[in-house]
């Protein structure tokens, strides 16, 4: 972790939806910006405004200006906008430019083709980064140096763990930590409904089963043990943990979890050709 290390770079965030705001909010939250920093835009002018009051980051007038000011940019806009937000930038990047790209399938061939001579990097990260604590694979383009992987380590290193991959690999990244957080959640409420069912309060069986999620995450990162010796701690003789794996075994919880990351890492290799044909039309 990098927490007593700042970035000294004017700071650009194009796209402030739900990823892009909630980037802001992370590098301010860690202290590795200040406010004035930050220059952001949305086409969407209340929920770019909204951002502004609530963290004190400025309002840039429109896109151009962000390139224009800033040195390292965030592109947070959907996949399907992505050519036509950065087609008319396209002339304004330069080589003193790192860009990094949130979008979902864009590969770095196209995100390079409409930044003009700029330095690209394309990430995955997920929503937890938004409290510090997200998962995110990042690759970098062609005309990257070192500087740049500093950078991205340094920014989603702040806001939760962070690897480099070749590129191929990012559709397994969507796959497990990218759209991960969504099945946690249900697993978290199916959870909580399981001890409503055996008489807990609402309240208490969310409260009891997110912690229970985040302790044990914690614990495992923290030991650095395999999963399965801190699962036999827990397991006694006859117990009642062996009872529920019994039940969860049977009906092929592991398997659906296998097959759920497989299944989204397909969508997003799908999703991704379907982008390139499309955009290197
Ligand atoms: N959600 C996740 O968990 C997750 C995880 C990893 C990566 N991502 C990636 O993150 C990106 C953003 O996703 P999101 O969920 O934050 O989407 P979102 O909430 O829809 O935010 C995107 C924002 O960008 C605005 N926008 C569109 N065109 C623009 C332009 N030319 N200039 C400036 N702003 C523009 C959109 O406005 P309009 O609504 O008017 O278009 C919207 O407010 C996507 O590419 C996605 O693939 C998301």
């Amino acid at each position: 972790m990098h927490h007593n290390r700042k970035l000294s770079e004017s700071i650009g965030v194009i796209g402030t939806g739900k990823m892009g705001s909630a980037l802001v909010r992370g590098l301010l939250k860690e202290k590795l910006v200040k406010p004035e920093q930050i220059y952001a835009y949305d086409i969407l002018h209340e929920i770019l405004m909204e951002l502004v009051e609530e963290t004190g980051i400025n309002a840039a007038l429109n896109n151009l200006r962000i390139v224009e000011q800033c040195s390292i940019i965030f592109i947070c806009v959907k996949p399907q906008v992505f050519e036509t937000t950065l087609q008319k930038l396209r002339t304004s990047f330069t080589n003193d430019h790192l860009v990094i790209s949130i979008a979902a399938g864009v590969p770095l061939t196209t995100i390079e083709r409409l930044t003009g001579n700029a330095r690209c990097v394309r990430i995955m990260p997920n929503m937890p980064f938004q409290v510090g604590e997200g998962a995110a694979g990042f690759s970098l383009g062609t005309r990257n140096d070192n500087r740049d992987s500093e950078i991205v380590e340094l920014v989603f290193g702040s806001l939760g763990k962070v690897f480099q991959f070749p590129e191929y690999l990012l559709d397994a990244v969507t796959g497990l930590s990218g759209t991960g957080p969504a099945y946690v959640f249900v697993f978290i409420e199916a959870l909580a409904d399981g001890g409503v069912l055996a008489g807990l309060p609402r309240r208490e069986a969310l409260i009891l089963s997110a912690q229970t999620v985040m302790g044990a995450a914690k614990l495992l990162l923290e030991q650095n043990v395999h999963p399965g010796v801190l699962k036999d701690a827990i397991m006694s003789p006859g117990g009642t943990t062996a009872s529920a794996l019994q039940l969860m075994e049977s009906r092929g919880f592991r398997s659906i979890l296998i097959d759920a990351v497989e299944a989204a890492t397909n969508k997003s290799q799908f999703l991704g050709r379907n982008n390139l044909s499309l955009s290197d039309q």
